[in-house]
């Protein structure tokens, strides 16, 4: 089963927890769903942040194409804006005059691009580590993460990015999170001859949209045969706790 019918039933089975319904699930039209899981999430204050991704998941399903088969995606991560050396409480790195040590870390996220960071989707023990620099505040990072899908459907990907900064005086080392999306709409190249880079995108930080992770992509279908398998390798208490 595909990620996004599986994300589409357990969406279902949440919503039909939350308001206590039983009976006439089915005869909600789709854009009555959006309406309960926003209810849902606004109105229980118990609600995780959960249903709303789940509502995106649906959002996207009416707004993208989906992209299915064997395909390669290629996400360069360019370099980290964060002129003024800020932490994502606005605070500076290292001080008034000192800059932040950035550590950059990705993971290609084809199967729960609308879930939080941390265990929820992707952990970050998975997130491959690009660039760890000193003194610098918006480092050039010039690595490139990859990742196949191999006969699933996407309609959106999740370039997730984190910054951090690793030698600080404050227990707080966070830079931003940073969500840099590929959405369906732009078919991937019919192979890697045909695969062009896309311009330059920024992608703003989560916390402060002043931060910012540039990137470019390029993504095209491949031999099934060469396809890599991979999955966002989630454990059992992973979003539990993070
Ligand atoms: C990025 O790295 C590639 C080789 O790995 C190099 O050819 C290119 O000039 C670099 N780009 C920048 C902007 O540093
Ligand atoms: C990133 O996302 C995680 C999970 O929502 C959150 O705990 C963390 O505070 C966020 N911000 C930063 C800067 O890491």
């Amino acid at each position: 089963m595909d990620p996004i019918d599986s994300d589409l039933k357990w969406s279902i089975f949440f919503v039909v927890a939350l308001a206590g319904m039983s009976c006439q699930v089915e005869a909600l039209p789709v854009d009555a769903w959006g309406i309960f899981f926003v209810a849902g999430g606004l109105g229980g204050g118990f609600v995780s942040a959960g249903v709303v991704d789940r509502a995106q998941d649906l959002a996207d399903m009416q707004q993208y194409n989906e992209v299915k088969g064997f395909f390669r995606v290629e996400a360069n991560i360019v370099r980290l804006q964060n002129d003024d050396g800020l932490e994502h409480n606005g605070l500076p790195c290292d001080g008034p005059v000192g800059k932040c040590d950035p550590r950059i870390s990705a993971f290609v996220d084809t199967e729960r691009p609308n879930h939080d960071f941390g265990g929820d989707s992707v952990p970050y023990r998975h997130y491959a580590t690009l660039l760890t620099a000193e003194d610098t505040n918006s480092p050039v990072v010039n690595r490139t993460v990859t990742r196949d899908v191999c006969g699933h459907s996407v309609r959106k990907i999740n370039i997730r990015v984190r910054a951090e900064d690793v030698d600080t005086l404050r227990n707080d080392d966070k830079i931003d999170n940073f969500s840099c999306f590929i959405y369906g709409l732009d078919r991937p190249a019919l192979d890697e001859a045909h695969a062009e880079w896309s311009p330059e995108l920024a992608c703003d930080g989560l916390d402060r949209k002043n931060t910012k992770i540039w990137f470019k992509y390029r993504w095209f279908f491949i031999d099934a045969k060469t396809c890599r398998p991979s999955s966002n390798d989630r454990g059992l208490l992973d979003g539990l706790f993070s």
